[in-house]
């Protein structure tokens, strides 16, 4: 029967087998099933796997170099990259949330080529997919419709003629979480909410820009952080910020202010196929309002999004 002991034991051999002495390459993206998947590789090949940690631009605030301590901390062989002006070059003037995500797919590809490239002989590519990425990118992938095109599935295999390691990809997200939990690996990693490719590029609705993103992780650091402090970031499955394009009037000391709008999102859910919005309590979303708009200059409004998915999705694109 099935151990998260006896996953990582077999899994481990069975890599060893599949790569032998070759090389991987992996991209890492600070979430839990990429992170669970590199170890799992490392436990197996070690400095054989060579782990790379692309900055998009359209991370969390400051997410970047404390990812990048965490994987250095636990002993992975990792490489930051410095992308942050390709991307935003590549989402210049982009408003449609489809074209916005196959520039960010495209511009990851592209560093990614380039870095790969620089590994000499690597065989392998790494991925952390996990059985429902197999499923829904079939499912919302359908002949007739893309509902989202989801860049973590599909994106790379085929590329440079590596061979695909997925050792994640029969376990669910909670099996995952307890694999990194045997394996040690940091609670700070294993409890983090889902959070997508494109990051806060498809919470800026509309155009990217680097003032614009640098107001949301203003905007979504306070919401994080509060939810931490008052017991609440584990109680939902996910939450952010969503930027939107509007500017609504307000008022501040004997001025009159015409202002960007903010809606939060938090939800409940188990696989994030089907949501609820989480009933956060009042207090909480009146003191983080209010330290939103005294804090982020730029912003006037704040609301909350009380729609369930289906029919609306968690994200706004
Ligand atoms: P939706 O908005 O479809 O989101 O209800 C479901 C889950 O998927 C994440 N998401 C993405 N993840 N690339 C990703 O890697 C994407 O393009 C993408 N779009 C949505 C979303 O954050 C939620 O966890």
């Amino acid at each position: 029967d099935w151990t998260t002991e006896s996953f990582v034991e077999s899994t481990i051999q069975a890599l060893q087998t599949k790569i032998g002495d070759d090389k991987v390459v992996m991209a890492l993206s600070g979430g839990v099933d990429s992170t669970v998947a590199a170890t799992l590789v490392h436990r197996a090949i070690g400095e054989q796997l060579y782990c790379i940690f692309v900055d998009n631009g359209l991370l969390r605030k400051n997410e970047f170099e404390e990812v990048l301590h965490s994987y250095q901390d636990m002993g992975l062989n990792i490489k930051g990259v410095d992308a942050v002006q390709q991307f935003y070059t590549a989402l210049k003037g982009l408003e449609d949330p489809e074209d916005k995500r196959k520039a960010i797919g495209r511009t990851f590809i592209e560093v990614f080529d380039q870095e790969a490239h620089l590994i000499q002989d690597v065989k392998w590519l790494g991925q952390g997919t996990i059985y429902p990425d197999v499923i829904e990118s079939v499912s919302v992938k359908g002949p007739s419709a893309t509902i989202k095109s989801h860049h973590n599935v599909g994106g790379l295999p085929d590329f440079m003629n590596l061979k695909v390691v997925e050792p994640l990809n029969t376990l669910f997200k909670d099996e995952v979480r307890e694999v990194g939990k045997t394996l040690g690996l940091p609670g700070s990693i294993l409890g983090r909410h889902p959070f997508p490719g494109p990051g806060l590029a498809i919470r800026i609705l509309g155009d990217v820009t680097a003032e614009r993103v640098a107001i949301l992780q203003e905007v979504d650091s306070i919401f994080i952080e509060g939810l931490k402090k008052h017991g609440l970031y584990n109680e939902v499955w996910q939450a952010g910020t969503m930027l939107l394009p509007i500017q609504s009037v307000g008022v501040m000391g004997d001025e009159r202010t015409y202002e960007r709008v903010v809606a939060l999102r938090a939800v409940t859910s188990v696989d994030g196929m089907t949501a609820d919005w989480a009933h956060l309590p009042y207090d909480f979303l009146a003191e983080i309002s209010n330290d939103i708009i005294n804090k982020v200059k730029g912003v006037n409004r704040v609301v909350y999004d009380i729609s369930s998915k289906p029919p609306a999705t968690i994200e706004w694109e």
